[in-house]
């Protein structure tokens, strides 16, 4: 099991040349929640397009959406052969704040063996990854084996708002046998895994207003509502003193762990001490009866993003707030859904409405949870893929973050989803310093052109 040794040394000889494309992407702030980034979002886009036809794909075309564009391109030249699709996403997260930055977010450095930018490592890096592993391929083999469509998006970092319909009126031009995304995480350095489950996603806010105005605590105190307190309440009665959601319903269509899965999850590397002394705590909570993997991957959770109302400022005010706001999410798991969440969540909120004031509520987006049965044979080359880069094999697991348009491609193509990833879980997505490691950088790129140049069944 081994990849052409011409290939291997075509990696080695235009490994500078691919680091230094990696970094012209990553120095466009396509930052796709802000308005201001607008243009530069179309500029990866652009990029990325030009990057895909020097990498010999054809058919590239930079779709505009009602948001922002989606990059297609296709190499057709394999009959009888597999389809690939492949999606990523360019567009990245913001990058505030700011100052906690060692180099400017979009001035990528590599230093330490890592490659420093926003999106280095979600998703820029491990999309790029695709291009260069055909790319390779290509050029010292003349053809490919597979036939290959890319679909890029700008927009997973806003929840995919304009792919699912995208998808919908363009069923044929992505028709193929296999979903392959590098969007996901390894477990460590030396340990990759595949991913079979995404969590979905819903949020909404709620507004607390007590009187039409802030008061006087002196002269109204003790007589009148005061919002933060009702929100406090409010807030309060969604979890148990455990973790465990309080909201009716909630748990109700959440697909039950199997013994089987749980004994396969109780045999990932997991060290709760290590854990939480890397992330500065003396204690885990959650939900009883599960462990933290159980509890970050498979369990559904409800969680306050922010909470603010009355004064914020320097000192003190004797103010009676008039109004209070709050911003939550949820994770979901299999097979909850999002609308019917927030119905719960807004039955219960409605009805834990304290005494004097009006609970009202916005929501947000929403996005359904994945699961794939893992034992297919697309899968089974990401695993030997996996096995000749790492020399290990890979480790299944369900993850916590979401994907929120990997659902619906399930849905609307009804084809195979291979989660093969190559970012590890402290390289800092969203936040600061955000890093990839130029180690998975390397394997990735062996483990791709496996992939491409093994994948017989589907
Ligand atoms: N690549 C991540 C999701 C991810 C991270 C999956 C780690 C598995 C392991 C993706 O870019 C992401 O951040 N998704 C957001 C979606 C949201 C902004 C709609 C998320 O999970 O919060
Ligand atoms: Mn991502
Ligand atoms: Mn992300």
């Amino acid at each position: 099991m081994s990849i052409d040794s011409r290939m291997e040394s075509h990696l080695q000889s235009q490994r500078q040349r691919h680091l230094d494309e990696l970094l012209g992407l990553l120095r466009i702030p396509s930052i796709s929640a802000l308005s201001i980034h607008k243009e530069d979002v179309a500029i990866a886009a652009a990029f990325l397009a030009e990057a895909l036809t020097a990498a010999g794909m054809e058919n590239v075309k930079v779709f505009p959406t009602e948001g922002h564009p989606v990059v297609y391109g296709d190499y057709l030249h394999a009959p009888g052969k597999p389809t690939v699709l492949v999606y990523g996403h360019y567009d990245v997260q913001p990058v505030d704040p700011l100052n906690l930055w060692d180099n400017g977010p979009f001035e990528p450095s590599i230093v330490n063996n890592k490659i420093f930018a926003r999106g280095a490592s979600d998703d820029k890096g491990p999309t790029y990854l695709h291009i260069k592993a055909l790319e390779t391929i290509l050029q010292t083999n003349g053809s490919l084996p597979v036939n290959v469509k890319f679909c890029i998006e700008g927009e997973e970092e806003i929840g995919s708002p304009h792919l699912e319909p995208f998808i919908d009126t363009h069923r044929d031009l992505l028709k193929a046998d296999v979903l392959l995304i590098s969007d996901t995480t390894i477990i460590g350095p030396n340990q990759p895994a595949i991913c079979y489950g995404l969590r979905g996603l819903c949020s909404l806010e709620v507004h607390v207003q007590a009187a039409k105005s802030d008061l006087h605590s002196g002269l109204f105190g003790g007589a009148v509502p005061n919002a933060l307190h009702a929100m406090t309440e409010l807030l309060a009665s969604l979890h148990d003193h455990e973790g465990k959601v309080l909201v009716e319903g909630f748990y109700e269509d959440v697909a039950p762990l199997t013994p089987e899965e749980r004994e396969e999850l109780a045999k990932l590397p997991q060290d709760d001490q290590a854990y939480m002394q890397s992330l500065g705590l003396n204690e885990l909570v959650g939900e009883p009866g599960f462990t933290t993997i159980e509890r970050t991957t498979a369990r559904p959770t409800l969680e306050l993003n922010g909470v603010y109302g009355g004064f914020q400022g320097e000192g003190s005010k004797t103010v009676i707030p008039a109004e209070a706001h709050a911003k939550i999410t949820c994770r979901l798991v299999n097979n909850q859904d999002p609308q019917k969440i927030l119905d719960q969540i807004e039955t219960h909120l409605k009805s834990h409405e304290p005494k004097g004031v009006t609970v009202t509520i916005t929501r947000h987006d929403h996005a359904k949870p994945f699961i794939a049965d893992y034992h297919q044979p697309a899968i089974q080359t990401a695993v030997d893929a996996y096995q000749f880069a790492y020399d290990v094999e890979p480790h299944f697991m369900r993850m916590g973050g979401s994907i929120p348009i990997v659902e619906a491609f399930d849905r609307l193509l009804n084809l195979p989803v291979v989660l093969m990833g190559f970012s590890l879980p402290d390289e800092n997505f969203h936040a600061p310093n955000e890093h990839f490691a130029l180690d998975n950088f390397d394997k990735g790129l062996r483990a791709l052109v496996y992939y491409y140049t093994h994948l017989e069944r589907v």
